[in-house]
């Protein structure tokens, strides 16, 4: 079991970091819930930018992975140790990828949503597009939101 502590989140630094985060989305949505292996690890994540969460020392217990495709980022690969769950991590990851959004100018943000998972989402500000549909043998659904930057402060 693992025992709370402050949790950090940064950008992948190394090829070890990445290499923690691909071993976790194996254990995550290989493992766990039977996606194909040959279909986790694709060619966009050699483009993408790679996120984790740490404990204290190093290990890493969450990802998440943010795709530029135009003026939308694609969030993907979100997922969380199971021994770390339902402590806003993830919530926490998908502020950071707002942040990021924001950073880059983009207009929207897009991902491929577990149905399961949809209100975790939901409460990130995303809103459902679309019918669901197949992926990996499990029930998906688009979801978008918005980037809206802050209103620019007005000079008196
Ligand atoms: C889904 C997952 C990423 C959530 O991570 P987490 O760190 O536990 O999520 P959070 O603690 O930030 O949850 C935030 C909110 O979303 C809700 N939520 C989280 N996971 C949920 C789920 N699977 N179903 C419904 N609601 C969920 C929580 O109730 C929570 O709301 P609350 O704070 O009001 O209780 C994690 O359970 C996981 O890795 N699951 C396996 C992989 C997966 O399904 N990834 C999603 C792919 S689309």
């Amino acid at each position: 079991m693992s025992t709370p502590g402050p949790i950090s989140l940064r950008w992948v630094r190394d090829a070890r970091d990445l290499r923690a985060a691909l071993d976790l989305r194996i254990r995550v949505f290989c493992d766990e819930q039977g996606v194909p292996r040959e279909l986790e690890v694709d060619q966009h994540d050699d483009v993408a930018r790679h996120a984790v969460a740490v404990t204290p020392d190093g290990t890493v217990v969450a990802t998440m992975r943010l795709v530029a495709d135009g003026g939308t980022i694609k969030v993907g690969r979100v997922a969380v140790e199971r021994a770390w769950r339902g402590r806003g991590i993830a919530s926490r990851l998908l502020q950071r990828a707002y942040e990021y959004a924001l950073d880059q100018r983009a207009e929207e943000l897009r991902l491929a949503a577990q149905v399961e998972a949809a209100a975790l989402y939901r409460k990130a500000g995303y809103q459902e597009v679309g019918e669901v549909f197949d992926e990996a043998g499990i029930p998906h659904v688009w979801m978008v939101q918005a980037v809206v930057p802050p209103r620019r402060r007005r000079r008196p």
